[in-house]
């Protein structure tokens, strides 16, 4: 099928209280993995690409791929801008055919997020386009810092009341204690779940977990046994995702642990087998370690047959 309206899964996926996977992709690899897994779980999938992937791959590859990949599956597949920062990315992404858009204006103050925001979702409008805004600092919560001074960087649930009134935006990014990357916590994974709950009651709309790779201890394992060294890394627990959606989460972002089990099975190949030079038989065992992610986390988040 051709790209479907996100606007259309969200409201399906708040319906239903499940969360749509949103893939960050940069490669052919990782476009067809997410593809491929979508398909055979019928499932409904978000490729995002950020300006930087953009900027990496091009966007009209990006956008030639995923049009080439979807074109004869059923699940539901939708084509994201990732983080964009300025009103213009988000026009040269509607303009080269994505169907959804992620304006984050968050670090500005809540009056010009506001506008900033209602700009984009006015101009997306037009084209039925879905749009994506942040309120709040992503963040983690850490047991030696102050209550207070974490909790300024959560997002407010009056605000995002009003945000979301004035902004006619059709889904949030919350802060509630996740951060991009491979080190989210320094001790035990803590999120802020209430405040999911209360901000799913105040506005109603699809809720997006940003920063929520799980950063296994598998994975990280993998990836030491073949040279990686990522001492410290800690993402969110798998009982975590359950109990988001449950109360409200209905996008969930995975990045890193993609990339982490792509570069683990990428760097077994060239550990194990020194004398190997050919692309397909280097990169193939990593799209296969992705797929893999994909599929736990089509699972956890309750999506698969959804599409
Ligand atoms: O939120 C950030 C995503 O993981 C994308 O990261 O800008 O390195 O593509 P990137
Ligand atoms: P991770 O770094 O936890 O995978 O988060 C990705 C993300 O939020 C992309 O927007
Ligand atoms: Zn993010």
């Amino acid at each position: 099928m051709p790209l479907a309206s996100l606007i259309k899964m969200y409201e399906k996926a708040v319906k239903q209280s499940y969360a749509i996977p949103q893939f960050n992709v940069n490669n052919l690899e990782f476009v067809q993995a997410a593809l491929e897994v979508a398909e055979e779980l019928k499932a409904p999938v978000i490729l995002a690409a950020s300006t930087s992937a953009i900027k990496y791959a091009g966007i009209e590859y990006l956008m030639a791929m995923v049009r080439a990949g979807s074109a004869k599956m059923t699940a539901p597949v939708a084509i994201h801008l990732d983080h964009g920062a300025r009103v213009e990315d988000a026009k040269m992404c509607i303009d080269a055919g994505f169907n959804s858009v992620m304006i984050d204006a968050s670090k500005e103050p809540l009056d010009e997020n506001i506008r900033i925001t209602r700009e984009v979702v006015r101009m997306a409008a037009a084209k039925g386009v879905c749009v994506e805004a942040e309120l709040g600092r992503l963040g983690g919560i850490e047991d030696d810092v102050q209550v207070s001074e974490h909790e300024a960087f959560l997002t407010d649930p009056d605000e995002a009341q009003r945000f979301v009134r004035e902004s006619g935006v059709h889904a949030l990014a919350i802060a509630v204690g996740t951060s991009h990357g491979a080190y989210k916590f320094k001790h035990e994974p803590k999120l802020a779940m209430d405040r999911i709950s209360e901000i799913k009651k105040r506005t109603g709309i699809a809720l997006v977990l940003h920063g929520a790779s799980g950063v296994t201890k598998e994975l990280l394992d993998k990836a030491a046994r073949y040279g990686a060294q990522l001492p410290g890394a800690m993402g969110v627990p798998d009982a975590a995702y359950k109990d988001a959606v449950a109360r409200g989460i209905n996008k969930i972002n995975i990045d890193t642990d993609l990339r982490l089990a792509f570069m683990g099975a990428v760097r077994e190949v060239l550990t194990t087998k020194p004398s190997e030079f050919d692309p397909r038989k280097i990169l193939g065992p990593g799209k296969e370690a992705i797929k893999e992610q994909m599929r736990n986390k089509i699972r956890l988040f309750g999506c698969a047959g959804k599409g």
